[in-house]
């Protein structure tokens, strides 16, 4: 009975109806598979968004542990008992501190992976270069050196770990062991070893500058996320772009008044 029914309902007529309205969504399946280059084209543009997204979300992530460490690193200039009991605190919770190691080394490793492969498919996607190399329109500095600052930044997270992290004698050129420095009560004296370790003008330089790249990079960097997650339109594209500038420069200056404020003796 309820066969007879669909028969009756889905008589021949309307099948090749039904047919002939698919046909466009044939005909474009079809279009799709037998011109494979446009669809190995779409597949890759595809890929570069998830790639770009990947590289976009580490950096935010990345950018927020630029400025809680900056916050931490500035209790400082409160004294030392802040700053060791601080650094007492996060070295002895190692719930807190061993998560955030592995979710800082994989965050760096997927950043930098994700900005080499967009690099290298944006070079592959356009091998030879604008005859006579005009100077490029809608970009500037910061953004041509984006991967060049962010290498180097690189560089100097591992000498900054070798520093003060694993507290290696022969890189802080001041002759101190930093392991040995304890305060009153037993605690690593970070105060101390920020104090002895800033007192080398070569390795303030060296930090200083490397806060200058990366406030470059934050400066573009920042605003570029906000685009690559499709969180910048006309109307906030020109606050964006002025806070990203505004926070990289509070970043430099942020970052950089320890090592001034110690060659200058502010504190000691
Ligand atoms: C002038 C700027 C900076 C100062 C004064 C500074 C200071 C310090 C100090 C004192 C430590 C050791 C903390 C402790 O032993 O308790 C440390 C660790 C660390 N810093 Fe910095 N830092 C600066 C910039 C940066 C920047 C720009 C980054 C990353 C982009 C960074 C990433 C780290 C990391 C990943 C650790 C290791 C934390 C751990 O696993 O123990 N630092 N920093």
């Amino acid at each position: 009975m309820v066969r007879s029914r669909v028969e009756a309902a889905w008589p021949a007529q309307r099948w090749l109806a039904a047919l002939i309205a698919v046909l466009p969504f044939l005909a474009f399946m079809l279009d799709v598979v037998l011109r494979p280059r446009e669809a190995a084209a779409e597949a890759l543009s595809l890929a570069l968004v998830s790639l770009e997204g990947a590289w976009a979300i580490t950096g935010g992530l990345l950018f927020l542990f630029v400025i809680g460490h900056m916050l931490g690193n500035l209790q400082i200039f409160v004294g030392p008992e802040q700053i060791n009991a601080y650094g007492h605190f996060l070295q002895h919770t190692p719930e807190i501190l061993w998560p955030a190691r592995i979710g800082l080394l994989a965050l760096v490793v997927l950043h930098i992976w994700s900005a080499i492969q967009v690099s290298l498919e944006n070079k592959a996607a356009r091998p030879v270069g604008y005859a006579g190399n005009p100077k490029p329109v809608a970009t500037n500095f910061a953004s041509r050196t984006l991967l060049m600052s962010g290498l180097i930044i690189a560089a100097f997270i591992v000498y900054h770990l070798l520093h003060f992290t694993v507290q290696v004698k022969a890189l802080n050129l001041t002759g101190q062991d930093f392991i040995s420095l304890h305060d009153e009560k037993q605690r690593h004296d970070v105060y101390r070893m920020m104090i002895v370790g800033f007192s080398s003008p070569w390795v303030s330089g060296f930090y200083i500058l490397a806060m200058a790249l990366l406030c470059l990079h934050l400066s573009h960097g920042v605003s570029s996320m906000f685009q690559t997650l499709g969180l910048k339109n006309k109307a906030w594209g020109v606050l964006i772009d002025r806070f990203a500038k505004l926070a990289a420069a509070g970043i430099f200056l942020g970052n950089c008044s320890i090592p001034v404020a110690i060659l200058l003796r502010c504190i000691k």
